[in-house]
């Protein structure tokens, strides 16, 4: 009994597994059908995405008839066509557009340069946008503030028109070019990005410069406002009128050091597509803006700036003590800012 009734318990087993088995089969070939319905619908999809982007390219492809530039093999890296996204470049979406930036220092001209440039239909310069320090934050600060720059949907006030044919900004050495050297480096010479490096020969008019401006901030004797830069000889006379005090003890440690940094950056960004300038040269030798216009290559025009300059002539009218200066750096390979002089 105990027996049969073992053998019905185990028959039952049989049978109950039996039953069970074809729910088992069920469900495997349930779940075969699920796995292979998801394979399907993704292979659907990678589909739709890649007829997509086909797509997508055609319509690009369509959208740019603009014919190829007969320029040499080495110059298409720089030639663009950005397409701004907040207003079309209409007649001139064919102009190609060239991308550089104005590496320089405090002082050293690059303002007035920039109005050189500015004052050219074809090519707008929008400042010095990285004294802004969130936008230099991190380097992917820098390249999104950049990538909007040279996409043409930077609003400033030197914004052109959509026939701008070349885009750039004012970048000082001490504004994370720099900190960041290495990452910018390969920004620019993957986007295609020159450089125009403008210096100063004669530092310690540039420090003189540097000091009168840091008095003219507080002090503000042009009607209580801080002026950088001036357009009348009369603003300009007010300005020159305050004479500061060079510390000669410091004198040539910080001249030093401003020539290392200026060697830094040379050193740094020699890679870039680039052309040197010195504010002395610009001044005195006009055909040096028609050498800039022909690196950005924009149609020659004459460019003319309002802006007047501040510290005229000798520079031993502009030194309270001039006397220590002189002693300073007499005999030193310094000796010569002392008398560089040039008209203007
Ligand atoms: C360039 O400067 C001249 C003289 O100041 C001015 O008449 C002209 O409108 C300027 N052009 C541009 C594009 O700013
Ligand atoms: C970069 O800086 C911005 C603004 O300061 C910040 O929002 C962002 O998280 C930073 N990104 C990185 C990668 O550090
Ligand atoms: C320069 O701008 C003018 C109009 O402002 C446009 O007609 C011309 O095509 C532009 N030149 C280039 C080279 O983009
Ligand atoms: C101050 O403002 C007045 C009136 O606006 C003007 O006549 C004068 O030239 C200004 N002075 C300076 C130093 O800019
Ligand atoms: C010059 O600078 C040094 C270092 O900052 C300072 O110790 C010295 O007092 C300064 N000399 C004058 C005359 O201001
Ligand atoms: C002006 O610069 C050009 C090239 O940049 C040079 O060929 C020319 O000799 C210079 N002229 C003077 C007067 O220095
Ligand atoms: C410069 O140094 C020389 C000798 O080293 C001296 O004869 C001359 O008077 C010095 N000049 C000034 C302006 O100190």
């Amino acid at each position: 009994m105990a027996d049969d009734l073992c053998f019905f318990t185990k028959d039952s087993f049989i049978l109950k597994s039996s039953k069970k088995s074809p729910l088992v089969l069920r469900t495997v070939v349930l779940f075969f059908v699920m796995v292979c319905g998801v394979y399907i619908c993704t292979i659907c999809l990678k589909q739709i995405s890649t007829g997509s982007t086909t797509e997508f390219l055609n319509f690009r492809v369509v959208q740019k008839p603009c014919p190829e530039p007969n320029i040499e093999p080495w110059e298409i890296p720089y030639v663009h066509y950005p397409n701004p996204k907040t207003y079309s470049r209409a007649e001139c979406a064919c102009n190609p557009v060239q991308y550089f930036a104005i590496m320089s220092m405090q002082r050293s001209g690059s303002g007035w340069f920039e109005t050189l440039l500015n004052n050219h239909t074809n090519i707008s310069s929008n400042g010095e946008i990285f004294s802004v320090k969130v936008r230099r934050s991190n380097v992917s600060t820098i390249f999104e503030t950049l990538d909007k720059i040279y996409n043409l949907d930077w609003m400033s006030s030197a914004s052109k028109n959509e026939c701008t044919a070349a885009v750039g900004l004012k970048w000082m050495l001490n504004q994370g070019l720099m900190q960041h050297h290495k990452e910018i480096v390969e920004y620019f010479n993957t986007r295609g990005v020159s450089t125009i490096f403008l210096f100063r020969r004669n530092l310690l008019r540039r420090m003189i410069s540097i000091l009168a401006n840091s008095y003219d901030r507080d002090a503000k004797p042009l009607n209580g406002t801080h002026k950088s830069h001036v357009h009348s000889p009369h603003e300009a006379a007010i300005l020159a009128s305050y004479k500061p005090v060079v510390n000669a003890t410091t004198l040539i440690p910080s001249l030093r050091q401003v020539e290392e940094t200026t060697k830094k950056g040379l050193e740094y960004f020699k890679s870039t597509r680039h052309i040197i300038l010195y504010y002395e040269d610009v001044v005195k030798n006009h055909t040096k803006l028609a050498e800039v216009q022909e690196f950005l290559k924009v149609p020659k025009r004459e460019l003319k700036s309002r802006q007047v300059k501040i510290h005229k002539g000798s520079l031993s009218n502009h030194i309270q003590n001039w006397v220590d200066v002189e002693k300073a750096l007499n005999g030193t390979k310094y000796e010569s800012y002392l008398h560089a002089d040039y008209r203007k």
